[in-house]
């Protein structure tokens, strides 16, 4: 697939997450599983009261604010939208709660010191980096030592299916996307011990159909001859379609991780 320039993709993925598209479709929780699969990676990390988490690319903080009040724990809250910042601080303050410290910056270039942090966590967002080697490096700068990493993101073994290329935003976010092998050869590269991997392709299953019955229905209130991208309601249904088959032939997929810096 043809790469852009960087920070274009940067630029273009967060502000593609601004949209109201995305809250609509997605809901509060913008990754496969939800909150439940969250809190399943807090437990498996062992969270507690005394540890610092750092969210990156944490959207509009849903995940942030649930693993403090779930946990206990310190979060802070990192995305390069402004948007996305702004509606969870303003979501933050007006939820009271065990405050999230939200930041915009780039994932790629962490704004905290070496060492400052017990827990990065980092949901379906590291295939969107255009460099995620340069972003599991800053995992391990700002973790501490026998600090821990928690990851949930997209798999991907082969080509992406033909259908899929239609859909440039679908496109964008699984563009980086590798094999969950390829994600635990980033973490050991960066000079972390895998800990747990686990196939939560289920989760995306579940995603995939919400978001097409959400489309669906959609075209279906516009009227006979609504599209969506270019697509009417027959190409938006086969696309559907091809996605789900790609999901049940393992060829697309969503994976946890966990690793732990050597202390
Ligand atoms: C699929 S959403 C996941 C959000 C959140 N982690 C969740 O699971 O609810 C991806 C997020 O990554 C953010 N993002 C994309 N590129 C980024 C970068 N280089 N640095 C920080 N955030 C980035 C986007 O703005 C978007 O909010």
């Amino acid at each position: 697939m043809m790469r852009e320039d960087p920070s274009v993709i940067k630029q273009c993925c967060a502000a593609a997450y601004a949209t109201p598209w995305v809250a609509l479709l997605l809901g509060e929780s913008w990754h496969p599983g939800g909150l439940d699969l969250t809190e399943h990676l807090g437990r498996a990390l062992a969270l507690t009261p005394r540890d610092v988490v750092a969210d990156v690319a944490a959207g509009e903080g849903a995940s942030a604010r649930h693993l403090a009040a779930r946990f206990g724990c310190e979060v802070w809250a990192l995305d390069l939208g402004e948007a996305q910042v702004a509606r969870g601080q303003s979501r933050d303050a007006r939820q009271g709660g065990a405050p999230v410290r939200f930041q915009q910056g780039d994932a790629e270039a962490l704004p905290w010191a070496a060492g400052s942090v017990d827990v990065v966590l980092c949901e379906c967002a590291l295939c969107t980096f255009p460099s995620p080697e340069t972003a599991v490096q800053e995992w391990a700068r700002v973790v501490k030592p026998g600090g821990r990493i928690g990851l949930t993101d997209v798999t991907r073994r082969g080509p992406l299916p033909a259908a899929l290329d239609n859909l440039a935003g679908w496109v964008g976010c699984l563009a980086g996307a590798r094999p969950v092998e390829a994600y635990a050869d980033l973490l050991t590269t960066a000079g972390f011990q895998v800990l747990r991997r686990e196939d939560r392709s289920a989760d995306l299953s579940v995603l995939v159909a919400r978001i097409g019955q959400a489309l669906l229905t959609w075209l279906q209130f516009q009227g006979p001859g609504a599209s969506l991208g270019g697509l009417d309601r027959a190409a938006v249904e086969g696309l559907w379609a091809a996605i789900q088959e790609a999901i049940g032939r393992h060829e697309l997929g969503y994976a946890l991780l966990t690793a732990r810096r050597p202390a």
